[in-house]
């Protein structure tokens, strides 16, 4: 009998979740419930059904339907809705956390909090705040080098650094009265100084194996300026670290993971089982964390999963049965990089319905759909980040190229950011961390 297992989300994330798992010597069907028709899952799996899969009660029938005996939760709004409790509930493994455990990402507050009682290095000094009663005086004391951040999931965007998203207390202040607004909570932190990277890490609530450090790029337009987006691209390398960053940095960060899939379970009981990524900072003095997601990153998805020499189908059946320390997973020693191509206007106003030809590009297996219908044998794009391309090679200059050479061959009203991955942008990362250090 075949193994059943329900991707849940469709961009390229789950793009390259679903190619990963067809290169399992299991064997399985994938059914995915997806918001889109996206064509290369679509190559990849039994059933794309189009549907809310927030919605306990679709996910749940669907599951029963189709007889799934695994979940792979992609997104994080799932996770929030509480998708995985519903699939437990019917017997469904979910590689991928419960409601509760998923607060990690879901509420920055619960995030902070759990590391602070728990004495987890590399949170910030923060408050969290439900009305503007001593914002000015916290601002103040941090001597105005803070971050505002809306306590819940906003898709990247509920973030306000000051003096790059906020020009003054006037700015800063209305921010706050925003969110006050609409009901909602904010904490207000200390601002940090370096370089950002995202270690992600499979857990299975007891055991924890890291995946190769992944660099992404949060800014719209080359040189790190534009409006912040979902990122427009990532890049690895071969010995899985990234050119600014020391061994200890790396062993710091693991360990921050590593402490913190422990404290999850101190703290409700329950096993964490997924990915948790750490998103940090290298800083004048060591490593800090900017936040938790409880997922795989898109794009650093297409990063790690392109390396992934261990059967991904393996790892989620260890995952979801607590037996991750019975296998140990392998990664390839390439560096890669990936790009977003992403529609014109993106991310402010993106035009949509337009059509995009791949056909020039020679090697497909390097791209990886996300916003895109597929329309009467036609590519449309369907609004957000639209496709990404993937090199991998022995160092990061060589994987730029096979990327670069595959994304600029995407014709249509998109644009992408060249610099990604390219050795000037590197050497200025190198120069920034050495400065800081010195
Ligand atoms: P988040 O949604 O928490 O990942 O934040 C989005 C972006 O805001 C991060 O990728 C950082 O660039 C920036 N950021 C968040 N927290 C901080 C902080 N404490 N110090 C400096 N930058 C931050
Ligand atoms: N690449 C950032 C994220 O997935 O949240």
């Amino acid at each position: 009998m075949s193994t059943n297992i329900l991707l849940i989300g469709s961009g390229a994330r789950e793009h390259a979740i679903a190619r990963s798992c067809s290169k399992s010597s299991l064997n399985y069907k994938i059914f995915c419930i997806g918001s889109g028709y996206n064509p290369g899952i679509m190559g990849k799996c039994e059933d794309l059904v189009v549907a809310n899969f927030n919605d306990p009660n679709v996910v749940t029938n669907y599951a029963k339907e189709h007889k799934i005996n695994y979940a792979i939760i992609g997104p994080e709004n799932p996770l929030q809705a509480g998708i995985a409790d519903a699939l437990w509930k019917i017997n469904v493994k979910v590689f991928g956390p419960t409601q509760s455990l998923a607060r990690i990402e879901t509420s920055k507050e619960f995030a902070r909090k759990m590391l602070k009682d728990f004495n987890i290095p590399g949170g910030p000094i923060f408050k969290s705040f439900i009305s503007l009663k001593g914002v000015e005086e916290f601002c103040n004391d941090l001597q105005n080098e803070f971050v505002i951040k809306f306590d819940g999931l906003a898709g990247g965007k509920g973030v306000k650094v000051f003096g790059e998203h906020l020009h003054g207390m006037g700015q800063a202040l209305d921010y706050c009265k925003n969110i006050i607004d609409k009901g909602g909570k904010f904490l207000i932190e200390e601002k940090f100084i370096g370089e950002e990277f995202s270690l992600m890490s499979f857990c299975d609530g007891e055991t924890i194996q890291h995946m190769p450090i992944v660099q992404d790029h949060k800014r719209a337009y080359e040189n790190d300026t534009g409006p912040n987006t979902g990122g427009m691209g990532t890049y690895s390398n071969f010995d899985h670290s990234l050119p600014f960053l020391e061994g200890q940095d790396v062993e710091a960060a693991k360990r921050i993971n590593e402490l913190t899939m422990r404290a999850l379970k101190e703290k409700t009981g329950m096993n964490y089982m997924g990915v948790l990524y750490g998103g940090f900072m290298a800083v004048r003095d060591g490593v800090r964390l900017i936040e938790y997601n409880a997922r795989f990153g898109d794009p650093e998805a297409m990063n790690v999963l392109s390396l992934l020499e261990t059967d991904l189908i393996e790892i989620c059946k260890a995952v979801t049965e607590k037996k991750l320390s019975n296998i140990k997973i392998q990664f390839d020693k390439k560096a890669t990089v990936c790009k977003y191509a992403v529609p014109q206007g993106y991310p402010d106003s993106p035009i949509k319905g337009e059509k995009i030809d791949t056909s020039n590009v020679k090697n497909i297996e390097s791209l990886y759909f996300a916003s895109v219908d597929e329309v009467d044998g036609n590519l449309i794009e369907s609004g957000s980040r639209t496709l990404a391309a993937i090199g991998v090679a022995d160092t990061i200059a060589l994987a730029e190229k096979t990327a670069e050479e595959a994304i600029s061959n995407v014709k249509g009203p998109l644009f992408y950011r060249k610099d990604i991955g390219r050795q000037n942008l590197l050497n200025r990362r190198i120069e920034n961390m050495r400065k800081l250090r010195c």
